[in-house]
C-alpha cells in the first residue's frame, strides 16, 4: 500500500523552510485545512440539506448568496478565529475588512483574504466547486489591521496561497513560495494526503478556456485570439480544445494539470473583468507562478498589480507560459 504522507506530516518535513520556522504559518494552515473538512462534508450533502438554495440575500456584488456561499463564509471565519493567528479577512462574502478583536495582538501577524465558495452557481447542477485563500504577513505592527497597509498589498507578497477544489475527489493545493503541492482528501481517515508533489503547468497547452457567450462585447485582441486557437493548424495542435466549467479553481485546477489557457477578459456585463483582484486573481496567479505559469492583466502581471479596492475586478488571463506569452501579442495595447 502506497505511504501515505499528510499535509501535517509534510509540513514538518518542510520544517526548515522559513515561512514554517515558528509554527504559525502551520497553524494557520491547519485551520483552513479543518475549514476544508466541513465544506466538502456539507457539500456533499449540499441536495439533501437545501445549502444549495439561494438564501436572497445579496452580497456587495450584487450576486444572490446561496446557502452554501454563506455556510462557506462563516465556517473558514470560525476557524481562521480559533487560531489565533489571523487578525483579520477580506471574505468576496463580506462588504468590509473582518477584524477578529480578540487577537488585536503581536501573535496574530497574518491576515487572510478568501473566497470562501468559488463557482457556486455551480452547486445546485453538482459542478465542481473551490475556496480560494491568500495570506499575506500585516503591515501594521498590533492593533487593529488597516485596510490599505495591511489587505491592500500587492501579489508579490503574499506568504502562502491556494485552493481547496471539490470535484470527483477533494483536493488542497496550496504554495508558500517553495512549488506547488496537492494534497487529496480522504473522508475515511480524514486526512489530505500528498498526490501531487511539485506540480509544474506544462509550458504548451491545447486547452482556452473562456465564455465565449461574452464575445460580442470582447475586445478586438480577445476576438482575435480566439479565431487563432480555432485555425486548423497541425504544427501548432490547433484547432486548441475550448473547456469552460464556469468555476474558476475548476477551470484553473484542469489547464494546471495538463496545460492550458484560462481568459476572462472585459465583457459588457463585467467592462473591468469579473474576477476579483485579491481573492481570485492573487491566490491562483501565485500558484501559476510557482508552477512555471504565468497571470497577466491585459499588460501588466497580476501579482504586481498595487490593489485600489478590497473587492477590485481585473481582466485575468492564466495557464501555461507559453500560451500567455502567445497570448500578450493581442492584448497588449
Ligand atoms: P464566485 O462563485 O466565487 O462568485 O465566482 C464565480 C466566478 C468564477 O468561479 C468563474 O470563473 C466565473 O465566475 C464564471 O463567470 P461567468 O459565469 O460569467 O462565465
Ligand atoms: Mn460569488
Ligand atoms: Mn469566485
Ligand atoms: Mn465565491
Amino acid at each position: 500500500m502506497k505511504k501515505i504522507k499528510t499535509l501535517g506530516e509534510f509540513i514538518i518535513d518542510n520544517q526548515q523552510e522559513i515561512s514554517y520556522a515558528t509554527g504559525e504559518l502551520t497553524s494557520l494552515l491547519s485551520s483552513i485545512k479543518l475549514a476544508a473538512k466541513i465544506v466538502h462534508r456539507e457539500i456533499n450533502k449540499a441536495g439533501l440539506l437545501d445549502l444549495s438554495s439561494i438564501n436572497h440575500n445579496q452580497n456587495i456584488h450584487g450576486e444572490i448568496q446561496n446557502n452554501l456561499d454563506i455556510f462557506a463564509n462563516e465556517t473558514f471565519k470560525d476557524t481562521l478565529k480559533a487560531r489565533n493567528q489571523v487578525c483579520g479577512i477580506v471574505s468576496e462574502e463580506e462588504d468590509n475588512v473582518v477584524t477578529f478583536d480578540k487577537q488585536l495582538n503581536v501573535e496574530s501577524k497574518y491576515v487572510v483574504l478568501m473566497d470562501p465558495l468559488d463557482g457556486s452557481s455551480n452547486i445546485d447542477v453538482n459542478v465542481s466547486v473551490g475556496s480560494i485563500f491568500s495570506i499575506f504577513k500585516r503591515k501594521t505592527p498590533v492593533g487593529r489591521p488597516v485596510e490599505i497597509e495591511d489587505f491592500l498589498q500587492p501579489g508579490t507578497k503574499q506568504v502562502a496561497a491556494g485552493y481547496i477544489i471539490y470535484g470527483s475527489s477533494t483536493m488542497l493545493v496550496y504554495t508558500t513560495g517553495n512549488g506547488v503541492h496537492g494534497f487529496t482528501y480522504d473522508p475515511s481517515l480524514g486526512v489530505f494526503a500528498l498526490s501531487h508533489e511539485n506540480i509544474k503547468i506544462p509550458t504548451k497547452g491545447k486547452i482556452y478556456s473562456i465564455n465565449e457567450g461574452n464575445y460580442t462585447k470582447f475586445p478586438q485582441g480577445i476576438k482575435s485570439y480566439i479565431k487563432y486557437c480555432q485555425e486548423i493548424d497541425k504544427q501548432t495542435s490547433r484547432p486548441f480544445t475550448s473547456r469552460y466549467i464556469g468555476s474558476l479553481v475548476a477551470d484553473f485546477h484542469r489547464n494546471l494539470l495538463k496545460g492550458g489557457i484560462f481568459l476572462y477578459p472585459s465583457t459588457a456585463t463585467y467592462p473591468n473583468g469579473k474576477l476579483r483582484l485579491l481573492y481570485e486573481c492573487n491566490p491562483i496567479a501565485f500558484i501559476a507562478e510557482q508552477a512555471g505559469g504565468l497571470a497577466i492583466s491585459n499588460n501588466k502581471n497580476i501579482l504586481e498589480i498595487a490593489p485600489e479596492e478590497i473587492h477590485q475586478r481585473v481582466p485575468f488571463f492564466v495557464g501555461s507560459k507559453d500560451m500567455i506569452s502567445h497570448l500578450k501579442k493581442y492584448i497588449f495595447d
